[in-house]
């Protein structure tokens, strides 16, 4: 039998403590005007001491079983999402199983960084579709804060630290119109010859220190915007939809400048879009599902949408899902 997934729940956790740019602007060479005109970013919550990424995966993963009126006893399968897990291993969904009092199945981690979300929901979607699970938590879930080199203005004004989760559920394909909803598609590519114009310079094997996170900016900016253009519009082909047929589009929120010229060249309506990054900026592999979150809670995302998400990452890794919510 076939299965596909659908969506049963989402929900989302951000620390406490807002940074406004001011802030930033307070103790670095930098401007709200710059990081406002640049990046779309206003704010970023920042985890508290002692708040690591498996507290603020747990209370994301908590909101969404509570939507999706589940527990963690429910679930047979997380798949999570992370570049800043608590320790090297363990991985985080470990941590995360066992805490939400789930006793069978399985939980890891994957690695796509900005991507993080779309790999774990492509994971978590094929294990649904072939029978393997039958209930999975997907989590992007970050503390980018504690890799940030904080006197590097071109990147630590970027990130923000939170968490966003989605409960899976397989339905038979072909019962009724039921399985018309659902994850329709995923879309996964990666490019290791651009392993360093994100990175992080540190790791177990080659520093034996975390290490702080370096970009080329400008250059990545520009492979974002083609290959999130790209991605898309292959899973809509996928599908046999076109621009015209979104009604919402959820991107990894990295910066306003790159969600603009891909709304553009896909012909989208800016409204049509899900844009949080000005009270989030980049969660990195927590925006898509933290987003999805919001626009769930505040009735945009209704039952019968389409809704595609994308997102690019360190790699590059890049992807999209197509999903008849
Ligand atoms: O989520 C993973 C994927 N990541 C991304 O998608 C990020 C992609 N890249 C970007 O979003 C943009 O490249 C940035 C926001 C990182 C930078 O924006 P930009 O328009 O590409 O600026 P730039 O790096 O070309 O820098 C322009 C100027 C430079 O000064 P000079 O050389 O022109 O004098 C920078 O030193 O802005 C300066 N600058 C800043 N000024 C004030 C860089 N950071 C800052 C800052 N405040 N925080």
């Amino acid at each position: 039998m076939m299965w596909r997934s659908q969506i049963a729940g989402c929900g989302g956790y951000l620390p406490e403590r807002i940074v406004t740019n001011d802030e930033l602007a307070a103790r670095l060479d930098t401007s709200d005007a710059w990081i406002r005109q640049r990046t779309g970013i206003g704010e970023r919550r920042i985890a508290a001491p002692g708040e690591l990424t498996s507290d603020l995966a747990v209370a994301a993963a908590t909101s969404a079983l509570e939507h999706a009126g589940m527990s963690g006893s429910d679930l047979d399968l997380i798949v999570l999402a992370t570049a800043t897990p608590d320790r090297t291993f363990p991985s985080t969904a470990v941590k995360v199983q066992a805490r939400l009092g789930m006793k069978r199945g399985a939980a890891f981690d994957v690695q796509a960084v900005c991507s993080g979300f779309i790999f774990a929901l492509a994971t978590a979607d094929n294990a649904l579709r072939l029978g393997q699970a039958r209930t999975a938590l997907v989590i992007g879930a970050e503390t980018f804060s504690r890799i940030l080199d904080w006197n590097d203005r071109g990147t630590c004004v970027l990130f923000g630290d939170g968490a966003g989760a989605v409960v899976l559920n397989a339905v038979p394909l072909g019962n009724g119109g039921s399985a018309s909803r659902g994850v329709l598609s995923t879309h996964l590519h990666s490019d290791g010859r651009q392993h360093d114009i994100l990175y992080v310079d540190g790791g177990p094997s080659s520093t034996g220190t975390a290490g702080c996170l370096r970009m080329e900016g400008r250059e990545v900016f520009r492979q974002a915007i083609q290959h999130l253009t790209e991605v898309v519009d292959e899973a809509l082909a996928a599908n046999g939809l076109s621009p015209a047929d979104i009604d919402w589009l959820v991107p990894h929120q990295a910066n306003t400048r790159i969600i603009d010229a891909v709304g553009r060249k896909l012909g989208l309506a800016p409204e049509r879009t899900i844009v949080t990054i000005e009270r989030h900026a980049n969660t990195s592999a927590a925006s898509i599902p933290l987003a999805l979150a919001e626009a769930v809670a505040d009735g945009r995302i209704r039952a019968g949408h389409l809704v595609v998400m994308e997102a690019l990452g360190g790699g590059l890794t890049w992807g999209a899902s197509v999903v008849r919510w």
